[in-house]
């Protein structure tokens, strides 16, 4: 009887425990939500800056409810779906606008055309590195910046330790760095082998900066099939369902190195949390089962830098194409990428476990 009495208050305990946890409406999983990218991620970062590689014009935003801002997609990007997963009631702020408080439910720091490397992405203009990111995320959580506009804004240790952290980093390396052999010497000087092995070292170094800023909880998303997408089949003169295999055989290199990389940092850092998701995995499979139509040509007219002619009109039926300019997917894509890393639904599609788990930890 005692026993049976003492399971009843266990469980009722429990039930509390997870109650409060984790359905208590308005309240996200995580107190905070952190982004470190490039333009799949980037909301806004690089529209006041000197570059080519920004997206704060018609028609992108078309589907997003502000219109334009600076995100790199008809509507919504993958990690904004995520953050309304997560339960959060606004988009995270980028770091260019973002003010005082606001910074207590996470920033924005990814910058369309960066990479890994500094130099990676430097012939489209200016850009954040993820480097400068850290940097960017080192003043934003110490409270002692200048900016008015970010003082007064301290966040405890504690809290940082249970945000997440969203990084989604090292596709400019290859499409804006080693493929681009007229702007950048890094395919004379390495290997495929060899530049992953550069990439991924100089990645743990950077994820161990974070890991000194307090963060716990990683996602870290793996690189794209970027031998697939419209500029890539256009600038190597190929026609129909084919890919670049030179690309994604050298990305698939970067994705097991990763993999690797996180177990090894699961191990050796152990009161923290790594995992990965797998975008190559999403939409791999069938695409045309989900309703996808077109492949190998984006939604809107571009130019010759892959991205959307200003003020020109895209496709209507934008909810048919994978690619929305030569380079990013649509928001429909996303939506399918996001659902999918914030729970799983295959054993390929995140490792060790998904977003939805990780937050629980
Ligand atoms: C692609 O195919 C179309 C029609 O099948 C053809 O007109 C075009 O020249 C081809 N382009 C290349 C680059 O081969
Ligand atoms: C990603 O997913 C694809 C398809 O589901 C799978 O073939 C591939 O092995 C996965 N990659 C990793 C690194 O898990």
């Amino acid at each position: 009887m005692a026993c049976e009495n003492l399971v009843f208050w266990v469980a009722i305990v429990l039930l509390g425990l997870v109650h409060n946890q984790s359905f208590v409406v308005g309240e996200p999983q995580v107190p905070c939500l952190f982004i470190f990218g490039d333009s799949l991620s980037d909301s806004g970062n690089n529209n006041n800056l000197l570059t080519s590689a920004k997206a704060n014009y018609q028609p992108y935003g078309i589907d997003f409810p502000n219109g334009p801002t600076g995100r790199f997609t008809n509507g919504r990007t993958g990690v904004d779906i995520i953050a309304e997963l997560l339960g959060f009631n606004n988009f995270i702020p980028p770091f260019a606008t973002v003010a005082g408080p606001d910074i207590l439910k996470g920033v924005n720091y990814a910058s369309g055309g960066s990479g890994i490397r500094d130099e990676t992405g430097q012939h489209l203009g200016a850009h954040i590195s993820f480097d400068l990111q850290l940097i960017n995320h080192k003043i934003v959580i110490s409270g002692i910046a200048n900016a008015k506009r970010l003082r007064k804004s301290y966040i405890a240790q504690e809290q940082l330790n249970k945000c997440l952290y969203y990084v989604g980093i090292g596709s400019n390396d290859y499409i804006n760095n080693y493929f681009l052999p007229e702007f950048y010497p890094t395919s004379r000087l390495f290997n495929p082998q060899q530049y992953a092995v550069v990439l991924i070292e100089q990645y743990n170094l950077q994820l161990r900066v974070l890991y000194q800023l307090g963060a716990r909880k990683f996602a870290l998303v793996g690189l794209g099939l970027i031998g697939c997408t419209p500029n890539a089949l256009f600038s190597h003169k190929i026609n129909g369902t084919s890919c670049v295999q030179e690309m994604n055989t050298a990305v698939v290199i970067f994705n097991d190195k990763l993999i690797s990389l996180i177990d090894r940092l699961n191990q050796e850092l152990s009161d923290a949390k790594f995992i990965y998701v797998n975008t190559t995995g999403l939409l791999s499979g069938n695409p045309a089962s989900a309703g996808f139509k077109v492949f190998s040509v984006g939604c809107c007219p571009v130019g010759k830098n892959g991205q959307c002619n200003p003020s020109q009109a895209p496709c209507q039926n934008r909810n048919e194409y994978l690619f929305w300019d030569s380079f990013h997917p649509t928001e429909a894509v996303n939506q399918i990428t996001a659902a999918r890393s914030y729970k799983a639904s295959s054993p390929f599609d995140t490792y060790p476990m998904d977003i939805s788990h990780l937050v629980q930890q």
